[in-house]
C-alpha cells in the first residue's frame, strides 16, 4: 500500500492506494471517530462490494443508503434519500458517511455529508478508475441541476480516501477508459512527463497491466494533491483541473446527464480545447495531432456529437463556475504540460472551434 497526502493544514488527510484494501479493517478505523456510520452507495457498487466494508463495520451502528445508479441520478431530489436515512436513524453530528462508488456516489455522500446539520466527517472509497484519480482527491462535492453541471455544491474533505486497485476489476472497458480521459488530464495540465509515459504504457493500462494502473493512479493522485494543497477553494491554479471540463459539461447537460460518460466528455472537451488553442498560436499541428491520438487510443471519442450545434454549446457553456459576468473562461493548453488560467475567449473564435473541429 502506497500513503500519499493532501497537505491541508489540520484538514490534511492520507490518500491510501494499493490492493486488497476494502477489508482492511484498521483503515476505517483509524478515520471514524464514534459509533454512526452510514454508507452511501449505489445498487451496482452494492451488489459488489457493499458485503466487504460491512463486515468491516461490525463494531459499529450501521445505516446504508442504496441509490439508483447513474450521472441522471445526480440530483438534489435523490441527494433526499440521504438525509431521510440520516434522519430516520438519528444520526447526530459525530456520524460518519461512507461513500463507496464511483464520482457520483463520492460527489453525492460527500456534498451529503457537507450539508446534514451542517457537516458530519466522511470517508471516500472509490471504486471507478475516475474516482480513484480524481473525484474522491480534494473536496469537490455536489450535484447536478437540469440547466448546469455540478452547480449545486460544497467543498468539504474527506478524513480519508481508500483507493482499492482490486475493485477495477470488475469495471467495464467503457468506464476504464472514461477514466483515462482524466489521467491523461493531469499530463497535458502540469507534467508532461506523464504525458511521455502515457503514450508509452496506453496498452498497458488498457490490457489491466496492475503495475502500469497502480503507477497511472498514483501519479494523478499525487498531481491533484498538489494542486489542491496549492489553491483548495480554486482562486488560481485549480481550476486548470478543468481543462475540457466547460465544453465537456455542455455536452453532459446539452444531451443530457448519463449520453455520454463524463470522461468521454471530457476526452471530447479537452480535444476542442487543444484546437482552439492551436488556433489562438499556442499549440502546434503535431502538439495537436498528439494529443487526439493519445485519447484515441484510450479509446475515447475525440469529437463533438452532431446533435449539439455551435450555437447550443455556448449556450450551455455559458452556465460554468469559471464563467465570470456571464462571459464564458476557459482553460487552454500553451504547450503539452502547461495550461493556462482562466481565459476569456473571443466569441467568434470560440464558434469557429466549434464549427470547425467536427468529424
Ligand atoms: P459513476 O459514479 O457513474 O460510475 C460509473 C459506473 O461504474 C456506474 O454505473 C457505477 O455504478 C459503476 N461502478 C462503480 N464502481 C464499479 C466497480 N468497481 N465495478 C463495476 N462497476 C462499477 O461515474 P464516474 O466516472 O466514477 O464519476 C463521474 C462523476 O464524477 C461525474 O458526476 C463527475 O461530475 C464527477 N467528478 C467529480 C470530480 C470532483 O472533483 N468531485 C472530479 C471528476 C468527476
Ligand atoms: N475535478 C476538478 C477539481 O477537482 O477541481
Amino acid at each position: 500500500m502506497n500513503t500519499l497526502q493532501v497537505e491541508l493544514g489540520d484538514r490534511r488527510y492520507p490518500i491510501y492506494i494499493g490492493c486488497g484494501l476494502l477489508d482492511q479493517t484498521e483503515l476505517y478505523i483509524k478515520h471514524i471517530k464514534a459509533k454512526q456510520v452510514m454508507v452511501v452507495t449505489n445498487e451496482k457498487v452494492a451488489a459488489l462490494y457493499l458485503g466487504t466494508v460491512l463486515e468491516q463495520l461490525k463494531a459499529y451502528e450501521v445505516a446504508q443508503v442504496i441509490l439508483p445508479d447513474g450521472e441522471q441520478h445526480k440530483s438534489l431530489d435523490v441527494l433526499t434519500q440521504i438525509f431521510d436515512t440520516l434522519l430516520a436513524n438519528k444520526f447526530g453530528r459525530s456520524a460518519t458517511v461512507i461513500a463507496l462508488g464511483g464520482g457520483v456516489i463520492g460527489d453525492m455522500g460527500g456534498f451529503a455529508a457537507a450539508c446534514y446539520q451542517r457537516g458530519i466527517p466522511f470517508i471516500q472509497i472509490p471504486t471507478t478508475l475516475l474516482a480513484q484519480v480524481d473525484s474522491s482527491v480534494g473536496g469537490k462535492t455536489g450535484v447536478n441541476h437540469p440547466l448546469g453541471k455540478n452547480m449545486i455544491g460544497a467543498f468539504y474533505q474527506p478524513q480519508c480516501v481508500i483507493a482499492d486497485t482490486d475493485v477495477l476489476d470488475s469495471l467495464d472497458d467503457r468506464q476504464l477508459s472514461a477514466g483515462l480521459a482524466e489521467v491523461i488530464k493531469y499530463g497535458l495540465i502540469r507534467d508532461a512527463e506523464f504525458f511521455g509515459w502515457l503514450e508509452d504504457n496506453m496498452d498497458a493500462l488498457l490490457a489491466r497491466d496492475k503495475q502500469a494502473l497502480a503507477f497511472a493512479i498514483e501519479r494523478s493522485c499525487i498531481n491533484k494533491a498538489e494542486v489542491v494543497a496549492e489553491d483548495e477553494t480554486e482562486s488560481g491554479v485549480r481550476a486548470t483541473l478543468n481543462l475540457g471540463h466547460t465544453f465537456g459539461h455542455a455536452i453532459e447537460t446539452g444531451l443530457g446527464y448519463g449520453e455520454y460518460l463524463h470522461g468521454e466528455a471530457v476526452a471530447i472537451g479537452t480535444c476542442q480545447a487543444a484546437d482552439l488553442s492551436r488556433r489562438k498560436g499556442w499549440l502546434n499541428d503535431s502538439d495537436v495531432e498528439r494529443i487526439i491520438v493519445l485519447f484515441k487510443r484510450a479509446k475515447l471519442p475525440v469529437y463533438p456529437p452532431n446533435a449539439l450545434s455551435p450555437e447550443q454549446f455556448i449556450k450551455f457553456m455559458s452556465v460554468d463556475k469559471k464563467n465570470v459576468d456571464g462571459d464564458i473562461r476557459l482553460i487552454l493548453l500553451k504547450a503539452i504540460g502547461l495550461a493556462t488560467l482562466p481565459v476569456g475567449v473571443d466569441e467568434k473564435l470560440l464558434h469557429t472551434t466549434l464549427a470547425s473541429y467536427r468529424s
